[in-house]
Protein backbone atom coordinates (compact mmCIF):
# COMPACT_ATOMS: atom_id res chain seq x y z
CA UNK A 1 0.00 0.00 0.00
CA UNK A 2 3.08 2.46 0.75
CA UNK A 3 4.75 4.91 -0.19
CA UNK A 4 1.71 5.50 -2.40
CA UNK A 5 1.53 8.46 -5.40
CA UNK A 6 -0.55 10.34 -2.94
CA UNK A 7 1.92 10.19 0.44
CA UNK A 8 5.19 10.84 -1.67
CA UNK A 9 2.99 14.06 -3.31
CA UNK A 10 2.08 15.51 0.29
CA UNK A 11 5.84 15.14 1.00
CA UNK A 12 7.20 16.67 -2.06
CA UNK A 13 4.88 19.70 -1.70
CA UNK A 14 5.31 19.99 2.18
CA UNK A 15 9.39 19.44 1.51
CA UNK A 16 9.10 22.56 -0.94
CA UNK A 17 7.93 24.80 1.08
CA UNK A 18 10.25 24.04 4.11
CA UNK A 19 12.77 26.25 2.38
CA UNK A 20 16.14 25.79 4.52
CA UNK A 21 14.23 24.21 7.39
CA UNK A 22 13.45 21.00 9.21
CA UNK A 23 10.11 19.87 10.17
CA UNK A 24 9.72 17.12 13.12
CA UNK A 25 6.17 15.30 13.36
CA UNK A 26 5.36 13.31 16.22
CA UNK A 27 2.86 10.42 15.93
CA UNK A 28 0.38 10.35 18.67
CA UNK A 29 0.33 8.03 21.88
CA UNK A 30 -2.24 6.33 23.18
CA UNK A 31 -4.89 7.83 25.54
CA UNK A 32 -5.85 6.81 28.75
CA UNK A 33 -9.37 5.30 29.22
CA UNK A 34 -8.94 4.54 33.12
CA UNK A 35 -6.01 2.62 34.90
CA UNK A 36 -3.76 0.53 32.03
CA UNK A 37 -7.19 0.37 29.99
CA UNK A 38 -6.04 2.87 26.58
CA UNK A 39 -8.65 4.27 23.89
CA UNK A 40 -7.97 3.16 20.42
CA UNK A 41 -5.03 4.75 18.95
CA UNK A 42 -5.64 7.42 16.48
CA UNK A 43 -2.47 8.73 14.47
CA UNK A 44 -2.06 12.55 14.86
CA UNK A 45 -2.90 13.84 11.90
CA UNK A 46 -0.24 15.59 10.64
CA UNK A 47 2.01 12.77 11.01
CA UNK A 48 -0.87 10.68 9.14
CA UNK A 49 -1.12 13.67 6.48
CA UNK A 50 2.54 13.13 5.57
CA UNK A 51 3.35 9.24 6.14
CA UNK A 52 0.19 7.48 5.99
CA UNK A 53 2.12 5.69 9.08
CA UNK A 54 -0.14 4.43 11.92
CA UNK A 55 1.83 3.47 15.02
CA UNK A 56 3.05 5.05 18.05
CA UNK A 57 6.25 6.50 19.45
CA UNK A 58 7.60 7.67 15.64
CA UNK A 59 8.80 10.92 14.75
CA UNK A 60 9.44 12.08 10.76
CA UNK A 61 11.88 14.11 10.01
CA UNK A 62 11.62 16.37 6.77
CA UNK A 63 15.19 17.76 6.18
CA UNK A 64 14.88 19.44 2.58
CA UNK A 65 18.24 20.74 2.22
CA UNK A 66 19.62 17.33 3.73
CA UNK A 67 21.87 15.85 0.99
CA UNK A 68 20.53 12.87 1.34
CA UNK A 69 18.26 12.19 3.67
CA UNK A 70 14.90 14.18 2.93
CA UNK A 71 12.52 12.39 4.56
CA UNK A 72 13.74 10.28 7.54
CA UNK A 73 11.65 8.27 9.60
CA UNK A 74 12.41 6.90 13.73
CA UNK A 75 10.08 3.91 14.38
CA UNK A 76 9.80 1.47 16.91
CA UNK A 77 11.88 -1.74 16.27
CA UNK A 78 10.02 -5.00 15.78
CA UNK A 79 9.45 -6.92 18.88
CA UNK A 80 7.62 -10.19 18.93
CA UNK A 81 6.99 -11.07 22.58
CA UNK A 82 5.75 -7.58 22.58
CA UNK A 83 3.61 -7.44 19.49
CA UNK A 84 2.12 -10.28 20.96
CA UNK A 85 0.28 -7.75 23.37
CA UNK A 86 0.00 -5.02 21.33
CA UNK A 87 -0.27 -5.93 17.75
CA UNK A 88 1.99 -5.51 14.59
CA UNK A 89 4.93 -3.42 14.43
CA UNK A 90 6.01 -2.31 10.83
CA UNK A 91 9.99 -2.09 11.85
CA UNK A 92 12.26 -0.35 10.91
CA UNK A 93 13.39 -2.45 7.42
CA UNK A 94 9.49 -2.65 6.58
CA UNK A 95 9.12 1.02 7.49
CA UNK A 96 11.63 2.15 4.96
CA UNK A 97 10.16 -0.41 2.29
CA UNK A 98 6.91 0.23 2.82
CA UNK A 99 6.69 3.99 3.64
CA UNK A 100 9.25 5.42 1.25
CA UNK A 101 11.71 6.68 3.72
CA UNK A 102 15.38 7.97 2.49
CA UNK A 103 16.41 6.20 6.13
CA UNK A 104 14.57 4.61 9.21
CA UNK A 105 16.04 4.74 12.61
CA UNK A 106 15.10 2.60 15.78
CA UNK A 107 13.14 5.27 17.94
CA UNK A 108 15.87 4.88 20.34
CA UNK A 109 18.42 6.05 18.39
CA UNK A 110 16.33 9.38 17.88
CA UNK A 111 18.90 11.31 20.14
CA UNK A 112 22.04 10.20 18.56
CA UNK A 113 20.71 11.35 14.80
CA UNK A 114 18.45 13.96 15.62
CA UNK A 115 20.24 16.67 15.70
CA UNK A 116 22.28 16.36 12.31
CA UNK A 117 19.35 16.92 10.29
CA UNK A 118 18.88 20.21 12.34
CA UNK A 119 22.48 21.68 12.12
CA UNK A 120 22.05 23.14 8.83
CA UNK A 121 18.83 24.48 9.21
CA UNK A 122 17.68 28.04 9.57
CA UNK A 123 14.23 27.01 10.98
CA UNK A 124 13.01 24.83 12.95
CA UNK A 125 9.19 23.22 12.69
CA UNK A 126 7.85 21.60 14.97
CA UNK A 127 3.77 21.90 16.87
CA UNK A 128 3.58 21.73 20.12
CA UNK A 129 1.33 18.55 21.16
CA UNK A 130 0.04 16.22 23.65
CA UNK A 131 3.41 14.67 24.10
CA UNK A 132 5.01 16.90 27.17
CA UNK A 133 8.13 14.62 27.39
CA UNK A 134 8.78 15.52 23.51
CA UNK A 135 7.79 19.23 23.81
CA UNK A 136 10.50 19.15 25.95
CA UNK A 137 12.92 17.18 24.01
CA UNK A 138 12.09 20.12 20.99
CA UNK A 139 13.15 22.86 23.61
CA UNK A 140 16.13 21.10 24.61
CA UNK A 141 17.12 20.75 20.58
CA UNK A 142 16.31 23.93 19.91
CA UNK A 143 18.72 25.41 23.01
CA UNK A 144 21.13 23.29 21.83
CA UNK A 145 21.15 24.70 18.08
CA UNK A 146 21.19 28.37 19.05
CA UNK A 147 24.30 27.03 20.99
CA UNK A 148 25.14 25.43 17.91
CA UNK A 149 24.71 29.03 15.94
CA UNK A 150 27.29 30.50 17.97
CA UNK A 151 29.99 28.72 17.23
CA UNK A 152 29.72 27.22 14.31
CA UNK A 153 27.39 29.52 12.80
CA UNK A 154 24.50 27.41 11.42
CA UNK A 155 21.43 26.04 13.35
CA UNK A 156 17.70 27.37 13.43
CA UNK A 157 16.85 30.48 15.60
CA UNK A 158 13.35 29.89 14.57
CA UNK A 159 11.12 27.46 16.16
CA UNK A 160 7.92 27.82 13.92
CA UNK A 161 4.42 25.84 13.95
CA UNK A 162 4.41 23.82 11.45
CA UNK A 163 0.83 24.77 10.75
CA UNK A 164 1.84 27.78 9.04
CA UNK A 165 3.24 25.37 6.28
CA UNK A 166 0.82 22.15 6.78
CA UNK A 167 -2.48 23.42 7.54
CA UNK A 168 -2.60 25.48 3.93
CA UNK A 169 -2.09 22.10 2.41
CA UNK A 170 -3.95 19.86 4.47
CA UNK A 171 -6.85 22.70 3.89
CA UNK A 172 -6.53 21.81 -0.06
CA UNK A 173 -8.35 18.27 -0.05
CA UNK A 174 -7.05 16.52 -3.01
CA UNK A 175 -8.80 13.67 -5.32
CA UNK A 176 -8.07 10.99 -2.66
CA UNK A 177 -9.05 12.90 0.40
CA UNK A 178 -12.44 14.00 -1.05
CA UNK A 179 -13.11 10.39 -2.28
CA UNK A 180 -12.41 9.42 1.35
CA UNK A 181 -14.86 12.33 2.87
CA UNK A 182 -17.48 11.53 0.39
CA UNK A 183 -17.30 7.68 1.83
CA UNK A 184 -17.70 9.15 5.28
CA UNK A 185 -20.45 11.32 3.90
CA UNK A 186 -21.98 8.29 2.29
CA UNK A 187 -21.99 6.47 5.63
CA UNK A 188 -22.96 9.10 7.51
CA UNK A 189 -26.11 9.67 5.39
CA UNK A 190 -27.33 6.03 5.44
CA UNK A 191 -27.08 6.78 9.42
CA UNK A 192 -29.19 9.57 9.13
CA UNK A 193 -31.66 8.66 7.10
CA UNK A 194 -32.25 5.20 8.96
CA UNK A 195 -33.08 7.16 11.86
CA UNK A 196 -35.47 9.79 10.05
CA UNK A 197 -37.24 6.48 8.80
CA UNK A 198 -37.01 5.25 12.38
CA UNK A 199 -37.10 7.33 14.87
CA UNK A 200 -40.49 7.41 16.55
CA UNK A 201 -42.49 8.82 20.38
CA UNK A 202 -41.32 5.82 23.37
CA UNK A 203 -37.55 5.28 22.09
CA UNK A 204 -34.99 6.31 23.45
CA UNK A 205 -32.37 8.28 22.32
CA UNK A 206 -29.33 5.84 22.81
CA UNK A 207 -31.59 3.34 21.01
CA UNK A 208 -30.71 5.78 17.30
CA UNK A 209 -27.25 6.39 18.40
CA UNK A 210 -26.73 2.64 18.92
CA UNK A 211 -28.13 1.99 15.20
CA UNK A 212 -26.18 4.50 13.38
CA UNK A 213 -23.04 3.91 15.13
CA UNK A 214 -23.18 -0.02 14.34
CA UNK A 215 -24.17 1.52 10.41
CA UNK A 216 -20.64 3.44 10.53
CA UNK A 217 -18.88 0.22 11.64
CA UNK A 218 -20.66 -2.20 9.58
CA UNK A 219 -20.08 0.20 6.50
CA UNK A 220 -16.17 -0.18 6.77
CA UNK A 221 -16.31 3.28 8.95
CA UNK A 222 -13.23 3.60 12.03
CA UNK A 223 -16.51 4.66 14.33
CA UNK A 224 -17.65 7.78 15.03
CA UNK A 225 -16.12 11.55 13.91
CA UNK A 226 -16.98 13.10 17.69
CA UNK A 227 -19.38 12.04 20.15
CA UNK A 228 -22.72 11.72 19.02
CA UNK A 229 -25.22 14.13 19.64
CA UNK A 230 -29.02 12.53 19.78
CA UNK A 231 -30.93 15.24 21.58
CA UNK A 232 -34.95 15.29 21.89
CA UNK A 233 -37.24 18.13 23.59
CA UNK A 234 -35.09 20.59 25.30
CA UNK A 235 -32.09 18.38 24.97
CA UNK A 236 -31.53 19.97 21.71
CA UNK A 237 -30.92 23.35 23.22
CA UNK A 238 -27.90 21.55 24.81
CA UNK A 239 -24.82 22.11 22.23
CA UNK A 240 -22.82 19.11 23.29
CA UNK A 241 -25.35 16.99 24.75
CA UNK A 242 -24.09 13.45 24.46
CA UNK A 243 -26.09 11.28 27.20
CA UNK A 244 -28.15 10.12 25.28
CA UNK A 245 -30.62 8.68 27.13
CA UNK A 246 -33.60 10.24 27.43
CA UNK A 247 -36.71 8.03 26.38
CA UNK A 248 -38.12 10.15 23.14
CA UNK A 249 -41.93 11.70 23.49
CA UNK A 250 -44.43 12.70 20.34
CA UNK A 251 -44.85 16.37 20.60
CA UNK A 252 -40.64 16.91 20.90
CA UNK A 253 -38.15 17.39 18.76
CA UNK A 254 -34.98 15.54 17.69
CA UNK A 255 -31.94 17.08 17.05
CA UNK A 256 -28.94 14.19 15.84
CA UNK A 257 -25.77 15.63 15.18
CA UNK A 258 -23.44 12.88 14.14
CA UNK A 259 -20.93 12.09 11.79
CA UNK A 260 -18.33 8.87 10.45
CA UNK A 261 -14.70 8.76 10.27
CA UNK A 262 -13.60 6.65 7.63
CA UNK A 263 -9.86 6.36 6.44
CA UNK A 264 -8.87 8.94 8.52
CA UNK A 265 -11.64 11.35 7.19
CA UNK A 266 -14.73 12.64 8.84
CA UNK A 267 -18.22 13.85 8.00
CA UNK A 268 -20.28 15.85 10.21
CA UNK A 269 -23.73 15.96 9.77
CA UNK A 270 -27.00 17.40 11.56
CA UNK A 271 -30.66 17.29 11.22
CA UNK A 272 -33.73 18.25 13.50
CA UNK A 273 -37.14 16.82 12.98
CA UNK A 274 -40.09 15.69 14.87
CA UNK A 275 -39.93 12.90 17.24
CA UNK A 276 -43.61 12.28 16.01
CA UNK A 277 -45.05 12.86 12.95
CA UNK A 278 -45.75 16.66 12.24
CA UNK A 279 -43.78 19.74 13.57
CA UNK A 280 -45.92 21.76 15.78
CA UNK A 281 -46.19 25.55 15.26
CA UNK A 282 -43.65 26.83 16.45
CA UNK A 283 -41.10 24.00 15.62
CA UNK A 284 -41.99 24.55 12.10
CA UNK A 285 -41.72 28.07 11.71
CA UNK A 286 -38.08 27.96 13.75
CA UNK A 287 -36.92 25.44 11.41
CA UNK A 288 -37.77 27.19 8.09
CA UNK A 289 -36.02 30.00 9.17
CA UNK A 290 -32.49 27.74 10.32
CA UNK A 291 -33.27 26.32 6.91
CA UNK A 292 -33.65 29.64 4.95
CA UNK A 293 -30.66 30.55 7.27
CA UNK A 294 -28.64 27.67 6.11
CA UNK A 295 -29.35 28.48 2.72
CA UNK A 296 -27.96 31.79 2.67
CA UNK A 297 -25.05 30.50 4.02
CA UNK A 298 -24.29 27.72 1.45
CA UNK A 299 -24.53 30.48 -1.13
CA UNK A 300 -22.07 32.85 0.34
CA UNK A 301 -18.81 29.05 0.30
CA UNK A 302 -17.69 29.96 -3.29
CA UNK A 303 -14.36 30.95 -4.81
CA UNK A 304 -12.76 34.27 -4.11
CA UNK A 305 -15.66 34.81 -1.54
CA UNK A 306 -15.10 36.13 1.81
CA UNK A 307 -14.65 33.36 4.89
CA UNK A 308 -16.94 35.40 7.00
CA UNK A 309 -19.71 36.01 4.42
CA UNK A 310 -21.90 32.77 5.22
CA UNK A 311 -22.13 33.61 8.96
CA UNK A 312 -22.95 36.73 7.94
CA UNK A 313 -25.58 35.54 5.67
CA UNK A 314 -27.11 33.30 8.07
CA UNK A 315 -26.99 35.32 11.08
CA UNK A 316 -28.98 38.34 8.57
CA UNK A 317 -31.37 35.76 7.98
CA UNK A 318 -32.07 34.55 11.70
CA UNK A 319 -32.05 38.50 12.76
CA UNK A 320 -34.92 38.73 10.17
CA UNK A 321 -36.91 36.28 11.38
CA UNK A 322 -35.99 36.47 15.14
CA UNK A 323 -37.21 40.26 15.02
CA UNK A 324 -40.40 39.32 12.56
CA UNK A 325 -41.50 36.86 15.12
CA UNK A 326 -41.05 39.55 17.83
CA UNK A 327 -38.64 37.65 19.48
CA UNK A 328 -35.62 40.38 18.59
CA UNK A 329 -37.18 43.95 18.65
CA UNK A 330 -34.93 47.20 17.87
CA UNK A 331 -32.53 48.47 15.75
CA UNK A 332 -31.28 45.98 13.39
CA UNK A 333 -27.78 46.59 12.85
CA UNK A 334 -27.23 47.62 15.85
CA UNK A 335 -28.79 43.51 17.00
CA UNK A 336 -26.38 42.17 14.81
CA UNK A 337 -23.32 44.49 16.00
CA UNK A 338 -24.25 43.94 19.47
CA UNK A 339 -24.70 40.22 19.24
CA UNK A 340 -28.09 40.46 20.32
CA UNK A 341 -29.16 37.42 18.61
CA UNK A 342 -26.49 35.15 20.67
CA UNK A 343 -28.72 33.86 23.31
CA UNK A 344 -30.41 32.09 20.19
CA UNK A 345 -27.74 31.63 18.12
CA UNK A 346 -24.17 31.71 20.04
CA UNK A 347 -21.62 29.36 17.60
CA UNK A 348 -20.41 29.75 14.35
CA UNK A 349 -21.91 28.80 11.13
CA UNK A 350 -19.05 26.10 10.08
CA UNK A 351 -16.19 24.92 10.59
CA UNK A 352 -13.09 23.41 8.10
CA UNK A 353 -13.72 19.51 7.91
CA UNK A 354 -11.00 16.98 6.97
CA UNK A 355 -8.38 14.71 9.14
CA UNK A 356 -9.95 16.50 11.87
CA UNK A 357 -13.43 17.52 12.20
CA UNK A 358 -12.82 20.55 13.71
CA UNK A 359 -10.08 20.74 10.62
CA UNK A 360 -6.83 22.92 10.58
CA UNK A 361 -6.73 26.32 8.20
CA UNK A 362 -6.31 29.95 9.01
CA UNK A 363 -9.76 31.79 8.53
CA UNK A 364 -8.27 34.87 8.07
CA UNK A 365 -4.96 37.15 8.91
CA UNK A 366 -4.95 40.37 10.47
CA UNK A 367 -8.29 41.59 10.36
CA UNK A 368 -8.68 39.99 6.38
CA UNK A 369 -10.35 37.14 6.05
CA UNK A 370 -9.35 34.37 3.91
CA UNK A 371 -11.10 33.99 0.58
CA UNK A 372 -12.77 30.33 0.30
CA UNK A 373 -10.74 28.43 -2.85
CA UNK A 374 -12.18 25.35 -4.24
CA UNK A 375 -10.63 21.89 -2.88
CA UNK A 376 -12.10 23.01 0.58
CA UNK A 377 -14.96 21.29 2.27
CA UNK A 378 -16.31 23.33 5.25
CA UNK A 379 -19.70 22.87 7.29
CA UNK A 380 -22.13 24.93 6.70
CA UNK A 381 -24.49 24.34 10.34
CA UNK A 382 -26.46 27.39 11.42
CA UNK A 383 -29.00 26.52 14.52
CA UNK A 384 -31.66 28.49 16.82
CA UNK A 385 -31.88 27.30 20.35
CA UNK A 386 -34.52 28.38 22.97
CA UNK A 387 -33.81 26.69 26.20
CA UNK A 388 -36.34 26.42 28.61
CA UNK A 389 -34.69 29.00 30.80
CA UNK A 390 -33.96 31.14 27.99
CA UNK A 391 -32.54 34.42 28.91
CA UNK A 392 -32.95 37.03 26.43
CA UNK A 393 -29.92 40.07 25.99
CA UNK A 394 -30.46 42.86 27.89
CA UNK A 395 -33.33 44.64 27.03
CA UNK A 396 -34.66 42.59 24.73
CA UNK A 397 -37.92 41.08 24.88
CA UNK A 398 -39.55 38.01 26.68
CA UNK A 399 -39.94 34.57 24.80
CA UNK A 400 -43.03 33.56 25.51
CA UNK A 401 -42.93 29.66 26.62
CA UNK A 402 -44.32 28.32 23.31
CA UNK A 403 -40.76 28.83 22.13
CA UNK A 404 -39.32 27.43 24.88
CA UNK A 405 -37.50 24.14 24.77
CA UNK A 406 -37.04 24.03 20.78
CA UNK A 407 -33.12 23.69 19.54
CA UNK A 408 -32.67 23.25 16.21
CA UNK A 409 -29.33 22.61 13.94
CA UNK A 410 -29.50 21.82 10.09
CA UNK A 411 -25.77 20.70 9.06
CA UNK A 412 -24.41 19.71 6.11
CA UNK A 413 -20.33 19.53 4.09
CA UNK A 414 -20.27 21.49 0.97
CA UNK A 415 -16.92 21.36 -1.00
CA UNK A 416 -15.78 24.21 -2.49
CA UNK A 417 -15.82 23.56 -6.13
CA UNK A 418 -14.46 26.20 -9.10
CA UNK A 419 -17.43 27.04 -10.09
CA UNK A 420 -19.31 27.75 -6.51
CA UNK A 421 -20.07 24.63 -4.30
CA UNK A 422 -21.00 21.08 -4.14
CA UNK A 423 -23.16 20.35 -0.98
CA UNK A 424 -21.82 16.54 -0.06
CA UNK A 425 -24.16 15.15 2.28
CA UNK A 426 -27.28 16.25 -0.40
CA UNK A 427 -28.90 12.23 0.42
CA UNK A 428 -29.92 13.61 3.99
CA UNK A 429 -32.68 15.64 2.90
CA UNK A 430 -33.60 18.57 5.23
CA UNK A 431 -37.37 20.23 3.48
CA UNK A 432 -40.12 20.10 5.47
CA UNK A 433 -42.26 17.60 3.78
CA UNK A 434 -39.30 15.19 4.28
CA UNK A 435 -38.71 15.59 8.06
CA UNK A 436 -42.78 15.11 8.15
CA UNK A 437 -44.91 11.60 7.72
N1 LIG B 1 -20.36 17.84 15.75
C1 LIG B 1 -19.36 18.79 15.93
C2 LIG B 1 -19.66 20.02 15.24
O1 LIG B 1 -20.70 20.16 14.65
O2 LIG B 1 -18.86 20.91 15.18
MN1 LIG C 1 -19.79 20.78 12.77
MN1 LIG D 1 -21.88 18.51 13.93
Amino acid sequence: MHPTPEYAQRRQTFLSKLGQGTAIVRSAGFATMHNDVEYNFRQDSNFYYLTGFNEDDAVAVFAPHHGEHRFVLFVQKKDPEKETWTGYRVGVDAAKEEYGADIVYPIEELGQHLFKYVEKADKLYYHFGEDEAFNKRIVGLFQRSIRHYERKGTGPLCLEDISTVLAPLRLHKSEAEIGLMRKAVEIAAEAHNWAIANRQPGLYEYELQAEMERLFRLRGGMGIAYPSIVAAGANSCILHYVENNAQMQDGELLLIDAGCCYGYYNSDITRTYPVGNKFTEEQRILYELVLKAQLAAIEQIKPEAPWNGFHDAAVGVIVDGLMELGLLAGDRAEIIKEEKYKPFFMHGTGHWLGLDVHDVGARKTGETWHNFAPGQVITAEPGIYIRPDFKPFEGQPEVDARWRGIGIRIEDDVLVTPSGNEVLTVAVPKVVEAMER
